[in-house]
C-alpha cells in the first residue's frame, strides 16, 4: 500500500506559465496540499533549477508525490531521475500516467504543457495520483534503487 498523498511539490518553468496556475488550483481543489517551487517569474528560467527544488522535496519526504511540467515533461524527468530516491516519468495520455506509477512505481509525474492540453494534464495529474504501484513488480524497481548504491 502507497503512502497517503496529501502534499505535492509542484514547479514548472517558464514553457508552462500560461497553464501553472490552473493545474495548481486544480490541485488545492482535488484536496492536496501544494509546494510550490516555482517558477513564477516573467521571461524565461533554466528548468533544472525548478524541477531539483521539488524532487528534492519529495526525497526529503516534505511531499509524497510531484509534478513537474516544462515544455516536453522530458527535460524536468532528466533532473529528477538524477535526485536520489526519485522516480520521475514523462507521461503523455492517461495510461502511461497509470502505468508509470502500477509498473514504474513514479514518484514525479512530468508533463509538457506544449505537447498536452490544459484538460489533459489535469486528466494525467488525477489518473496518477489515483493509481497505487502494483507490488508484482517490486524485484524491477529493487534492481533500479540497487543502480543508486
Ligand atoms: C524551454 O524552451 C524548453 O526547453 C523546456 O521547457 C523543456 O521542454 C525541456 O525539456
Amino acid at each position: 500500500m502507497d503512502k497517503k498523498i496529501t502534499t505535492i511539490a509542484f514547479a514548472t518553468d517558464h514553457a508552462a506559465a500560461e497553464v501553472r496556475g490552473k493545474v495548481k488550483e486544480y490541485l488545492s481543489r482535488l484536496g492536496y496540499e501544494v509546494l510550490d517551487f516555482g517558477y513564477d517569474g516573467d521571461g524565461s528560467c533554466d528548468y533544472p533549477d525548478y524541477a531539483a527544488k521539488a524532487a528534492i522535496a519529495v526525497a526529503d519526504g516534505q511531499a509524497q508525490k510531484g509534478v513537474l511540467i516544462c515544455g516536453t515533461g522530458i527535460g524536468m524527468s532528466i533532473v529528477a531521475n538524477k535526485i536520489k530516491g526519485i522516480i520521475a516519468a514523462t507521461v503523455w495520455n492517461e495510461d502511461t500516467a497509470r502505468l508509470a506509477v502500477q509498473h514504474n512505481h513514479a514518484d514525479i509525474l512530468c508533463l509538457g504543457s506544449r505537447t498536452s492540453t490544459l484538460r489533459e494534464l489535469c486528466l494525467m495529474i488525477k489518473v496518477f495520483l489515483d493509481t497505487e504501484f502494483e507490488e508484482r513488480h517490486n524485484e524491477r524497481i529493487a534492481k533500479i534503487k540497487e543502480l543508486e548504491k
